[in-house]
């Protein structure tokens, strides 16, 4: 990442330099969400007081209300449900706090979000186990590798932690899998956390016209299903007071910088214990407000969403067509705005030497050692694109990757 900021690509002011297609940041909304914002940055003498730690009243509302419009979930969210704070990562940290002791381990199937690392283990303690995926399908655990992994593990285990949409694979679980790892947790005593930062940007439910075309497409070996998106509250869970979920505005609604996300549970114990510590995580007052004024248009918000979602899906077939054009094999995708593509074909260069090529041909994107995947030569080897840019910048970036293997090849 120091190598990626200090030499910034910029079309104008370093045209060589290296462009980022390795974060999760959506860059294809600026204008229609700075016109809004700034509509309402005003800062007034009432935000330069405190406000609530959790969030203003008024914006627990509205995300509530967001939600229910959009995440169905059996038993109707409200404010009691929610507390907002400076992202889903500190809120993680937050949650390993309140729901788990020091030295615990939780259960994660992997390759996983590697900020999922950081976010649980650095302040409380706790430590990832990355189980398994079956062997012909990404977002497959069954129940073997989930016991194989419990029974394996020196820390007591307490919990599994999942991201639907999954980041890095760009898809969903399905409706079964999130139920077979909610039974699980039931009958071993854990507790899940489903952290659904990618729910509104399910781009081929939230589109019309999202047929992606396979014809020519090399299929991996672990392509398996493509399955809907479920948002777990959704479903009929076997234990709802011990399923706590995230949501943030980082990616749906492209504000990374902001710094805000969403912890969401029925469970009243857990959402007045992360209340309580919720000082160390609380969002700027003039932010709770701009995203009040955001929110309580409802019909902007569902335009937001709506278009947001078309362009992610123009981008992902962009892109994908490029990747068909070159052979290179991927991932399918219905969700976030990443693939997850295969350089095994790229030559003998092994993960790390080849990113670093990759960097010195002036394009970063982030290679499955990000994700923790395990040191196989199955698992090495991938690399996550981010595509949410504009198309201008990504064809460069494509020209970039492709030159940097057809040397290699050469
Ligand atoms: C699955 C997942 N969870 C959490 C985060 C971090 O979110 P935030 O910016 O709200 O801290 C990311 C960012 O890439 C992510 O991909």
């Amino acid at each position: 990442m120091t190598i990626v900021r200090n030499n910034k690509y910029h079309p104008k002011t370093n045209p060589n330099g290296i462009i980022n297609l390795g974060t999760a940041e959506n860059k294809l909304n600026n204008v229609e969400l700075l016109g809004r914002i700034n509509e309402a940055s005003t800062v007034t003498a009432e935000q330069l007081l405190y406000g609530p730690n959790p969030g203003s009243d008024r914006l627990r509302e509205e995300v509530a209300l967001l939600l229910n419009r959009h995440f169905n979930p059996k038993i109707l969210l409200s404010k009691e449900n929610i507390c907002v704070g400076n992202g889903c990562g500190p809120l993680l940290n937050l949650y390993g706090q309140v729901l788990f002791d020091d030295g615990d381990a939780v259960l994660v199937p992997g390759p996983y979000y590697g900020g999922f690392h950081a976010d649980i283990n650095y302040g409380s303690r706790v430590y990832n186990i990355s189980v398994p995926h079956s062997e012909d399908d990404c977002l497959k655990v069954d129940e073997t590798a989930l016991e194989k992994a419990l029974k394996e593990s020196t820390r007591p285990v307490k919990g599994i932690i999942i991201a639907n949409p999954n980041n890095p694979f760009g898809r969903c679980y399905s409706a079964e899998q999130l139920l077979l790892f909610c039974n699980f947790a039931k009958s071993h005593g854990l507790i899940v956390i489903c952290d659904e930062i990618y729910g509104l940007s399910t781009w081929k439910e939230i589109t019309e016209n999202n047929i992606e075309k396979d014809a020519t497409r090399i299929k991996t070996s672990i392509d398996g299903k493509l399955s809907r998106y479920t948002p777990i509250f959704s479903l009929d869970l076997p234990d709802p007071v011990n399923t706590h979920t995230l949501w943030g505005f980082s990616k749906d609604f492209c504000l990374n910088g902001l710094r805000i996300g969403v912890t969401i549970s029925y469970s009243k114990v857990v959402i007045d214990a992360i209340q309580k510590i919720s000082f160390l995580t609380c969002i700027p007052t003039n932010i709770d407000n701009i995203l009040v004024h955001m929110l309580s248009d409802h019909k902007w918000t569902d335009n937001f969403i709506i278009n947001n979602n078309r362009k992610l899906f123009k981008n992902y077939i962009h892109l994908t067509n490029s990747l068909k054009a070159h052979n290179i094999p991927y991932v399918k995708g219905n969700a976030g705005f990443f693939i997850y593509i295969d350089l095994h074909k790229a030559g003998k260069l092994n993960e790390f030497d080849l990113w670093m090529k990759l960097l010195e041909g002036g394009v970063y994107i982030s290679p499955s050692q990000a994700f923790f995947s395990a040191d196989t030569e199955s698992e090495r080897n991938w690399f996550r694109i981010c595509f949410a840019v504009e198309q201008s910048e990504l064809n460069l970036s494509l020209d970039r990757l492709y030159k940097v293997l057809d040397n290699l090849k050469k």
